[in-house]
């Protein structure tokens, strides 16, 4: 990971990857109301965030893009985090052990020093989970595979009372009912989130939860990596699926910065959007 960046917005030189996300002291950030919300994404040239895996009809995100060093700073992004906000399609992966990784801090050896620097600064070892639901058919070993953590099922006030029942019965995630129908309105999260504590909330779900967010106005800001390649396909998913966004929400660049390391022959670009 020693090659360096070339920062090109604001224009300063280069910068070490290790360390570039972590420096943004999210945590010391105010948020508008005491709450932070940023997504992070790993998008194609021509903006696929994922496609079919081999063989199969869910989606994953495209080995073609996904790189160790992009990786590492989506694991710094979750360093800083009180709570991840998921999706009920990853834990139905993961229970059918096709996710593509165990929810962050990841426990391998090169992500010590981020586990270290959580204990440091008094945070939980991990943060806490959210997960994103309509459906509530999110497979119970799933959830409890998460038992040191304290887990929570964002849905709408109708939701399903013997699904709601059977997750309750059978695991330790507590339900959160965030809208008026069965789905989560982006505008009642932030308030649901704050009145539960949370300051630091990283969003690392999919194109939907992105869009409940933007839909709400509760994004604050986006990290956005742009692998150098063309992926083509006709079933993808790109950053965000919903109706269209109006007003669109606007997220000004903040910072710019060209790794040239990874993909190896492509590069990629590092961009961080909003507040
Ligand atoms: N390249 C990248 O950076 C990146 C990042 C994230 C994800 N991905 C990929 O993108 C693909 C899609 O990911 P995903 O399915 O997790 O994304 P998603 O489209 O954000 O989430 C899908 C599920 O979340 C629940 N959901 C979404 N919006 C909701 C709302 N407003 N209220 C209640 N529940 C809501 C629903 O669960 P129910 O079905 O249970 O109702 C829905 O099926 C995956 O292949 C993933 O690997 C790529």
């Amino acid at each position: 990971m020693s090659e360096d960046l070339l920062q090109l917005y604001p224009a300063t030189g280069t910068r070490a990857l290790e360390g570039l996300y972590l420096g943004h002291d999210l945590q010391a950030r105010p948020g508008r109301d005491g709450v932070f919300v940023y997504s992070n994404f790993i998008t194609s040239l021509d903006g696929r965030i994922a496609l079919p895996g081999p063989g199969r009809n869910s989606h994953q995100v495209p080995p073609a893009i996904a790189n160790r060093r992009d990786w590492r700073l989506f694991q710094e992004l979750a360093a800083q985090a009180d709570l991840l906000l998921t999706s009920a399609r990853f834990f139905r992966q993961s229970a059918d052990a096709e996710h593509q990784a165990h929810l962050p801090i990841g426990p391998q050896a090169d992500y010590d020093d981020l586990r270290a620097w959580r204990v440091a600064r008094g945070l939980k070892p991990q943060p806490d989970i959210a997960v994103f639901s309509v459906s509530l058919d999110i497979p119970l070993p799933a959830i409890n595979h998460y038992a040191d953590r304290k887990v929570f099922i964002l849905t709408g006030e109708g939701a399903d009372r013997h699904r709601v029942r059977r997750i309750q019965d059978g695991s330790h995630a507590r339900m959160l009912p965030c809208g008026n129908g069965t789905r989560v309105d982006g505008r009642r999260l932030r308030t649901v989130l704050r009145e539960q504590g949370y300051h630091c909330v990283y969003a690392i779900a999919g194109p939907s939860v992105l869009h409940t967010l933007a839909a709400g106005e509760a994004l604050d800001r986006l990290y956005l990596t742009t692998v150098h390649k063309l992926l083509g396909g006709t079933r993808f998913d790109t950053l965000s699926w919903g109706p269209v966004l109006e007003p669109p929400p606007a997220l000004p660049l903040r910072e710019l910065y060209l790794d040239r390391a990874a993909p190896p022959g492509a590069g990629q670009t590092l961009a961080v959007y909003g507040d």
